[in-house]
């Protein structure tokens, strides 16, 4: 027998029949009583099998429960209608995922009927989960990185007074050795160096758990001049050894700086070294110039120049990336830490050419208590 319809009703069902997304029609017993294609095929199933079906038997037996408690809702006409996730078996394929809209229709008869537009979003959840284990993998990259680097920066860190404690043991024992005790002062003063340089190392270990911690580091108000006196201090007898000459050209009376002295002093040891080491195969005699200076308006700067080498204008750049090295033993991190320590006090650090010959490196920062001072 052939149902006469209505043309209405004969629209509805087609479009119901051809919907791209999963439509059925379930019963005031919550069985299915129509049902599409789109979603017997997302059920890996035929529209024959369901038709009559219990709507819970084609859900998963840990949500059958609860889903029958909400269409029960809907069909003592507690609620017009509600949204739910679903997880569905799907044959022998694994389960899909769908956002289901439930609406009541109210028929004419005075019947009740529930109307479930089920979208499948297995795809679309599938790519963002790939996505969000793509980024978790990209993110535990970038930390690895960053760890890697924050080694190699404490080895650096840690090495250079190791390297001064050795050299000055080593000296130590050659004068004893040659019995060259004549002046008991060279050898206190090694021994007094070698404290020094020790105390330098677990002051920068002590730094490091402090970082750990996350405590904010201690900064105080110093004048540029004193950490570069202090610095000459530390490398005055190694700079020698090399034979270079150090200039001190320090402005007085130019504003303070806000900083922690022990890391502003890393950046200038760094840059001594390294115009030292630049400097090691030349013939001519060797200079490094140290000043001090007012820098525009809101600014001080302390530069360390040399008569080496110098750097190519692509280099200028470059010697800033880490791990960049030309050295056999380099590391390669020395500006690099520099340069994040002069940015983290909200200070720039940079290189250019030194006239006639040479290179220099500039740290400006930022003068305490700003420009008035
Ligand atoms: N004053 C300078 N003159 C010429 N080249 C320099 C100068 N300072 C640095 N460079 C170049 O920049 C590179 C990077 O310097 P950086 O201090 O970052 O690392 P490094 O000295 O090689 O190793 P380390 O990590 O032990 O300091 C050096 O290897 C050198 O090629
Ligand atoms: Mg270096």
């Amino acid at each position: 027998m052939t149902p006469v319809v209505s043309q209405g009703e004969e629209q509805f069902q087609r479009v119901f029949a051809e919907a791209p997304i999963g439509m059925a029609l379930f019963d005031s017993e919550y069985r299915f009583v129509l049902v599409n294609r789109a979603l017997a095929q997302m059920l890996d199933t035929t529209e024959e099998a369901l038709m009559g079906a219990s709507c819970e038997s084609i859900l998963q037996p840990d949500e059958a429960a609860g889903q029958r408690l909400l269409a029960e809702r809907l069909l003592g006409r507690e609620v017009q209608g509600y949204k739910v996730q679903r997880r569905y078996p799907s044959g022998s394929r694994p389960e899909r995922f769908a956002d289901v809209t439930v609406t009541r229709i109210d028929t004419e008869d005075g019947g009740v009927l529930g109307l479930e537009m089920i979208e499948d979003i297995t795809e679309a959840r599938r790519a963002k989960e790939q996505t969000r284990v793509h980024e978790a993998e990209l993110a535990h990259a970038t930390r690895l990185a960053m760890l890697g680097e924050m080694v190699a920066g404490i080895a650096h860190e840690v090495n250079q007074p190791l390297a001064a404690i050795v050299n000055y043991a080593n000296g130590s024992t050659r004068r004893l050795q040659s019995g060259d005790v004549q002046d008991m002062r060279v050898i206190q003063d090694a021994l007094s160096r070698i404290a020094s340089e020790a105390m330098r190392a677990s002051e920068i270990v002590r730094r490091l758990k402090s970082l750990a911690r996350k405590e904010s580091v201690q900064r105080e108000r110093q004048p540029l001049e004193e950490i570069a006196e202090r610095t000459l201090r530390l490398v005055e007898s190694e700079v020698q050894a090399k034979d270079v000459t150090i200039v001190m050209d320090l402005a007085r009376e130019i504003p303070p700086v806000l900083v922690d002295p022990i890391q502003i002093e890393q950046i200038v040891l760094n840059l001594v070294r390294n115009a030292c080491e630049a400097m090691l195969e030349q013939s001519d005699p060797k200079r490094v110039t140290i000043r001090t200076f007012r820098e525009g308006d809101e600014s001080v700067a302390i530069s360390v120049a040399d008569n080496g080498p110098g750097l190519s204008p692509a280099l200028l750049h470059r010697v800033f990336d880490a791990f960049f090295t030309t050295k056999r033993s380099g590391l390669g991190m020395g500006l690099s830490i520099s340069r994040s320590i002069a940015e983290s006090h909200h200070g720039r650090l940079w290189a250019e050419e030194n006239a006639p010959q040479g290179t220099v490196f500039t740290l400006a920062l930022p003068i305490f208590g700003g420009n008035e001072n």
